[in-house]
Parts: structure tokens; sequence; C-alpha cells
């Protein structure tokens, strides 16, 4: 079953120049990218793609992180790509997250409100659809 997900390396990611790291990865796991671009993200498209977080009490700080430098944003294709992607990045909290993960051998819990753990991918089969007709209108 061939998906594509979307992924974003967040500002912390960018800023730490781990980009190149974390498409090594996808692409060794047999992943492909198929749309990618580094980009400063409008507060509304950081809002709308992360809505359903609306109310929360890290929900501010999280939109603050996420405009807090350039993200890079890419579509990836591959078998299973969304739960294969969600398992290489490891758990939400960096210090839960296993070593041999993203977020386990890379990220740092920081101590802030928000958790920086370097990496998003879609959650589901809905989700990157909705995630990548928003960063990515025009791919086919
Ligand atoms: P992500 O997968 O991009 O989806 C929502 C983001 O909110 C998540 O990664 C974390 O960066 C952050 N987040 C999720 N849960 C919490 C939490 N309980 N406290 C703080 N930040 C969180």
């Amino acid at each position: 079953l061939v998906e594509r997900s979307l992924v974003l390396v967040k500002p912390d990611g960018v800023k730490r120049a781990l980009t190149g790291a974390i498409i090594d990865r996808i692409e060794r796991k047999g992943m492909r990218v198929i749309a990618m671009d580094l980009r400063s993200l409008p507060r509304e498209l950081v809002e709308e793609h992360y809505a359903e977080h609306q109310g929360k009490p890290f929900f501010e700080p999280l939109v603050s992180f996420m405009l807090s430098g350039p993200v890079v944003a890419m579509v990836i294709e591959g078998h299973r790509c969304i739960e294969a992607f969600r398992t290489l990045s490891g758990a939400t909290d960096p210090v839960k997250a296993a070593p041999g993960t993203i977020r386990g051998d890379l990220a740092t819990d920081v101590g802030t409100t928000v958790v920086q753990n370097l990496v998003h991918g879609s959650d589901s089969p809905a989700s990157a659809e909705r995630e990548i007709k928003l960063f990515f209108p025009d791919l086919a």
C-alpha cells in the first residue's frame, strides 16, 4: 500500500542543521522525498495545520515555536509510510523516544512549554491528505 505523508523538519531541526541527517534516515528506510522546500510559515497556515490542538495549553507556544524560524516541508512516499515515519520519529516526548529513532537519538527536552521534537509526521491517511493539500496544494 503506497502512501504519502507530510513531514516537517521543525525550526529546532533546521537551526541545529539536522535536515540532512533526517532526510538520510528517511531515504535509508526506503522512503522517497517527492516534494521539498525550506520556508518560513505564515501564522494562518500553522494555526490551520494544528487546528486540532486549538484551546490546549501548549497551542500558543506551539504556534510561536513553529514561527521561530524556517522549516523544511516535504512529502514522502512509500509503502505504509505514514506509520513507518511515525515509528522512525519515535515518541512525541524526546525523553521517552526510543534510541534508534530520530527523536530518541537527536532530540533533547529543553524544558519549554511546547515539546520541541525536531519533526512532524502526519498521523493518519486523512491527516496526510489534509496536510499535503495545505502545504503543497499544487502537488498532483
Ligand atoms: P507534532 O507531531 O508536530 O504535533 C503537535 C505538536 O505539539 C507535537 O508534535 C509537539 O511538538 C507538541 N506537543 C504535543 N503534545 C504536547 C504536550 N503535551 N505539551 C507540549 N507540547 C506538545
